[in-house]
């Protein structure tokens, strides 16, 4: 079967505020992007993800939206929106856009007039439980900590928030919400948009009648977070009606030419992801079991199997290291070893497992997470590090932005930068630039089968990636130690390092946290 674009596209997210600034506020904007698509191109992006544009009091960085169908005046306006997508669109590159419709801001239209009486025509727009203030209406609790429901003394009433309380979530039992969010997705459709990722799209609704949710027995060893003696979410995430929210929204996106929904997905059991991945529902789901991985083949190999098994023929796989709501994975793999090296060996995995890959801005030059001193934070909940402004040159500020004073501090961009590694061939951004080419003219790592190579050694990774007339094999050392394996004779069109030959015999044998990509005699 022919791949769709969006299953043959190397995806780059955007993060607008701190990607590049065009008028000196020392913030990001859309113009910025707009001045930076050749390096895009360049690089080999086909399709970029902006994480959210619209108007928001940025109680929690544009997710608290105040207005779905607007620009916020720091990135810009509608006009910049469309230039953006005309010059992207241009180059062949195509661009989806953050769609936040769990919860609004609670500075949203409509939530004020939900809270100002409890016979307003949107009070049933949001959660609301009339009560007395000593006693919230369930256990629910928010996902950034504390209880999931705040008093409104206005109404004598709660309402319910799974993120910050500045964040009402939004009722999806009421059809006017479902339409009014149909609404706003033909706007950015209409507009050229070429699909939206869409945030906390397992929860968006909630049990009919609000039940508590169960303790977790166990700790899971894959989400820390998910520890035993934690709320498991049963009934405030992951419901069964979700999936006609969700197929809603696609027969909207469908009524569009070559459109796309990529959710970001939680699933309360990791197995049930590809329940997303229906041909009438999202096209392609975020896997955070892969993203937050430990460096350690056994995890990866984990998520990836676990992927292989149960997304059967009809679901397509993404992969992706890092993204705006965890510490960056060289970072994360920094704190017991080689982060760059092993960056580099992470990023052969992203781009040759079958799937598409997702690309943190600045991760393709090896970008670190910065050091927010206390009085420069900005997130309530500490994500600023991964979040600094993207690193072009050693100018002041990196060359991201002419301010005296940029949104959030610049990591160490006279050590790591773009136009430093632009020219070097043993850069990360020269390692990226050959991976996505390779990939791009060997159709095996896009349309090839993924399996397993079983005699590899268990801290290795090593899978084939096969169609009729070309044979892959990628080979991932994982340790600091060198490691043999026995391969078919070969020719190596990549390696992480530099080596003496290029082709193999009987034998490859790995340097410490090396990867290679190696097309087997067929
Ligand atoms: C998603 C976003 C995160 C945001 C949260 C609430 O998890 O990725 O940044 O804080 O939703 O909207």
């Amino acid at each position: 079967m022919a791949l769709q674009w969006w299953q043959r596209a190397v995806f780059y997210q955007i993060y607008p505020r701190s990607f590049a600034d065009s008028n000196g506020d020392g913030i990001g904007d859309l113009d910025g992007v707009t001045v930076h698509l050749d390096y895009l191109s360049a690089l080999g992006i086909d399709a970029i993800w902006l994480n959210p544009i619209n108007p928001s009091p940025l109680d929690d960085w544009g997710y608290d939206v105040s207005d779905y169908c607007g620009i916020h005046p720091d990135l810009g306006d509608l006009n910049a929106f469309d230039r953006l997508t005309a010059e992207a669109h241009r180059r062949g590159i195509r661009v989806i856009v953050d769609l936040v419709p769990n919860h609004t801001s609670n500075q949203h239209p409509w939530f004020v007039e939900s809270r100002a009486s409890r016979d307003n025509p949107k009070r049933d727009w949001y959660i609301w439980v009339p009560g007395s203030p000593d006693r919230a209406p369930n256990n629910w609790q928010s996902t950034f900590g504390g209880p999931a429901w705040k008093y409104d003394p206005t109404t004598a009433s709660w309402y319910l928030h799974m993120f910050l309380e500045q964040q009402p979530d939004l009722n999806y039992r009421n059809p006017e919400v479902v339409e009014q969010m149909h609404q706003v997705i033909r706007f950015w459709l209409e507009r050229g948009a070429d699909g939206f990722r869409i945030d906390v799209i397992a929860g968006l609704i909630k049990d009919a009648e609000l039940r508590d949710n169960p303790i977790r027995a166990a700790t899971d060893p894959d989400i820390p977070w998910h520890a035993k003696g934690t709320q498991d979410p049963l009934y405030s995430h992951d419901r069964p009606e979700v999936h006609d929210i969700i197929r809603g929204f696609r027969r909207v996106s469908d009524s569009y030419e070559q459109r796309i929904l990529v959710g970001e997905t939680w699933p309360r059991e990791h197995e049930r992801l590809a329940d997303f991945l229906r041909p009438d529902e999202l096209q392609l789901a975020f896997n955070f079991r892969f993203l937050l991985a430990r460096y350690d083949a056994r995890r990866f190999r984990g998520a990836i199997e676990l992927t292989e098994k149960s997304f059967g023929p009809a679901a397509w796989p993404t992969w992706t290291l890092s993204n705006h709501d965890f510490p960056r994975h060289i970072s994360r793999y920094s704190r017991d070893g080689d982060g760059e090296a092993r960056a580099r060996v992470a990023a052969v995995m992203l781009l040759t497992l079958r799937g598409t890959p997702f690309i943190y801005y600045g991760e393709e030059i090896g970008m670190r997470d910065a050091e927010i001193p206390a009085e420069s934070k900005r997130d309530p909940v500490g994500r600023d590090g991964c979040r600094s402004p993207m690193q072009w040159s050693d100018a002041p500020n990196g060359g991201f932005s002419t301010s005296a004073k940029t949104w959030l501090p610049c990591g160490d961009f006279k050590a790591i930068n773009v136009e430093r590694q632009l020219n070097d061939p043993h850069s990360t951004l020269s390692l990226y630039r050959r991976l996505i080419q390779l990939r791009k003219s060997t159709p095996a790592l896009v349309e090839g089968s993924y399996r397993q190579f079983d005699n590899a050694p268990e801290d290795c990774l090593v899978f084939h990636r096969d169609t009729p007339t070309q044979h892959i094999v990628v080979a991932l050392n994982f340790t600091a130690k060198p490691r043999a394996i026995d391969l078919p004779a070969g020719k190596i069109l990549l390696s992480t390092v530099s080596r003496s030959t290029d082709s193999t015999s009987s034998t490859l044998t790995l340097a410490p946290n090396e990867a290679v990509i190696l097309m087997i005699d067929v």
